[in-house]
């Protein structure tokens, strides 16, 4: 855990990072966050700092909750937390809450806080090389019931339970289906197909977080000369596929080699899995002349 927390413009000591227990975001999920990682490489770089900052902004714009610092604000503050805590692979969550404490759900008029704290991070989904994945049998929440694209810790209860759900089975990690039957995401990534080396993802009418690994892996994949595409996935497809991988900042990019108990690509991590990790590992840490614009030195 990085020392030093980030709380509405003063940098502070994170045991005096306190909130009290009837805090509103803590009571009803009413918070908005970020997740984003920065690397240790040629230098220290944070990835895709920019369009973290656009999905968090963008978040609080939907749930219009008001804002007292700009987007320059917090990315210097960003910036200047990891410089104080010297880490190293971090990863890095921006929160917007309502530090209320009384009962009542109504926040208009309320003033948000916005705490930035960082952590030392390593493998997301445990040191296996790929995993195994369960089809829900929750739902993706989606947008005619509360805004998926914001980023909400309310949302993050219907992925608490697909996880679980998952967990309890046996299985590293859970599937959604969004209302329709069709694939979604995981609990907390996106997810790639690959048939006959073209790669599939779902589009984004299929309730997904617009991930921004999945945009990264969608742009490596034309990159790398393949074919990339957005689209509706039956459930069905993933059983046939060559290969499946999730990507998400946490996830990075995970090769996923058994859905529902049937093996996917010999149990091995695919060719074209194996490529983008490979591409996407070497960009992140400053290795690649190519996509530099994707990385903030620290
Ligand atoms: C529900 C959900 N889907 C997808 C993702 C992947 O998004 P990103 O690549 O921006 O981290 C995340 C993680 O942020 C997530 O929570």
């Amino acid at each position: 855990m990085g020392r030093i927390v980030w709380w509405d413009g003063k940098f502070i000591d994170y045991e005096e990072a306190k909130v009290p227990i009837l805090n509103h975001s803590l009571q009803y999920g009413s918070g908005i966050f970020e997740g984003i990682r920065s690397y240790r490489g040629k230098k220290t770089y944070i990835f895709r700092l920019e369009e973290h900052l656009d999905r968090f902004f963008n978040s609080m714009k939907i749930y219009n909750m008001p804002v007292r610092f700009t987007k320059s604000e917090v990315r210097e503050a960003i910036i200047e937390l990891l410089r104080k805590n010297n880490l190293g692979d971090s990863y890095i969550r921006p929160f917007a809450f309502y530090n209320d404490d009384k009962i009542g759900l109504s926040v208009v008029g309320k003033p948000a806080s916005i705490y930035i704290a960082a952590v030392e991070f390593g493998k997301y989904l445990g040191e296996k090389e790929s995993i195994s994945i369960k089809t829900s049998s929750w739902r993706r929440i989606n947008s005619t019931v509360l805004p998926v694209k914001a980023k909400a810790s309310g949302n993050y209860i219907n992925s608490i339970l697909a996880n679980m759900e998952a967990k309890l089975s046996g299985f590293d990690e859970a599937i959604l289906l969004d209302q329709n039957g069709y694939l979604s995401e995981g609990s907390a990534e996106n997810i790639f197909l690959v048939k006959k080396g073209v790669i599939y993802t779902p589009s984004m009418s299929d309730s997904i977080l617009e991930g921004i690994t999945r945009d990264s892996v969608i742009k490596i994949g034309k990159f790398l000369g393949y074919e990339v595409v957005e689209t509706e996935i039956p459930r069905e497809d993933i059983y046939t596929s060559d290969e499946v991988f999730f990507s998400g900042t946490a996830a990075e990019i995970t090769p996923v080699t058994n859905v529902d108990g049937i093996q996917i690509s010999n149990g091995k991590i695919g060719k074209i899995t194996r490529e983008i990790i490979d591409t996407f590992s070497k960009i992140v840490r400053g290795y690649s002349d190519h996509f530099a614009s994707w990385l903030t030195e620290v």
